[in-house]
């Protein structure tokens, strides 16, 4: 069977500068892999390239049998972006609708959708009168509203304090339970990275290439106790460790 998403030797350069050195990445069905590493190291520009919202330089993406832009064009990604455009006159409900309809697609029902990402009752609410957090739900929900295959989330919960920050990432890892995907998901965060990663991209400072993929070999979902666990203390701390190596060496 074809991998989920199959990255391969996929860079970009923008004019003298490289952004990204060459990927290879094969990712199966229902994984989530972490994109992690410090700014302007390429993460964003991964992500826009497996969304075919940029070109690369060498290599090419595939989303199962499809070309990246084939993919785009079946709608069969969902995409929360680094700065999502929220206007905040528009009701939550019409968000997750105009999703739908973008894609000529309705996954799921809207109302449902939002009930189960806990935002009941504020479904005819305008952005404006949500707050941090459940306006991120929005968005996810919006993204994931026409059931795409792949979900690719370009920091997604950065807005958020670190409380809200585990408590949505936790819901958002048993979410993935009931409606599986395959994701790609930026983090700055190395706790938030290991606690939903199946494996992390770890990257270099730029111009941005992956120093190793770490694999967090625990099942999905995972409650907040893992975060006491050896295994993701020693995991943590091995990728702390090789970003601080390349802080030192630049
Ligand atoms: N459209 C563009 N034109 C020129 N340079 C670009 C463009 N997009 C990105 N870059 C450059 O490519 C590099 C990688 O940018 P990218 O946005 O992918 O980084 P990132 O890892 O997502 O960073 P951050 O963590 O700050 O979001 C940066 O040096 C950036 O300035
Ligand atoms: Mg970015």
């Amino acid at each position: 069977m074809a991998a989920a998403i199959s990255i391969r030797n996929v860079s970009r350069r923008f004019g003298d500068n490289w952004a990204l050195r060459p990927v290879d990445l094969e990712i199966a069905a229902g994984e989530l892999i972490a994109l992690v590493g410090p700014s302007g190291c390429g993460k964003t520009t991964m992500l826009r390239i497996v969304a075919d919202l940029q070109e690369p330089t060498t290599g090419e993406v595939r989303i199962g049998a499809d070309s990246a832009s084939e993919a785009r064009r079946k709608r069969l990604l969902g995409l929360v972006s680094q700065r999502p455009a929220v206007l905040p006159w528009k009701r939550a409900i019409d968000d997750v609708r105009f999703t739908q309809k973008i894609a000529g697609r309705v996954g799921f029902d809207p109302a449902t959708v939002l009930r189960e990402f806990g935002l009941e009752g504020h479904e005819t609410k305008r952005a404006r009168e949500l707050s941090g957090g459940m306006l991120q739900r929005v968005n996810i929900a919006s993204a994931m509203a026409h059931d795409p295959s792949v979900l690719l989330m370009d920091e997604p919960f950065a807005a958020l304090d670190e409380m809200k920050r585990e408590e949505i990432g936790e819901w958002f890892d048993r979410e993935l339970a009931t409606r599986p995907k395959t994701v790609l998901f930026v983090t700055h965060h190395i706790d938030e990275a290991v606690m939903l990663a199946d494996r992390l991209l770890v990257f270099s400072p730029a111009p941005g290439r992956v120093l190793e993929v770490v694999s967090v070999p625990v099942p999905r979902p995972r409650d907040a106790a893992f975060r006491q666990d050896p295994r993701f203390v020693a995991i943590a701390a091995h990728v702390r460790s090789l970003l601080a190596q390349q802080v030192e060496a630049a």
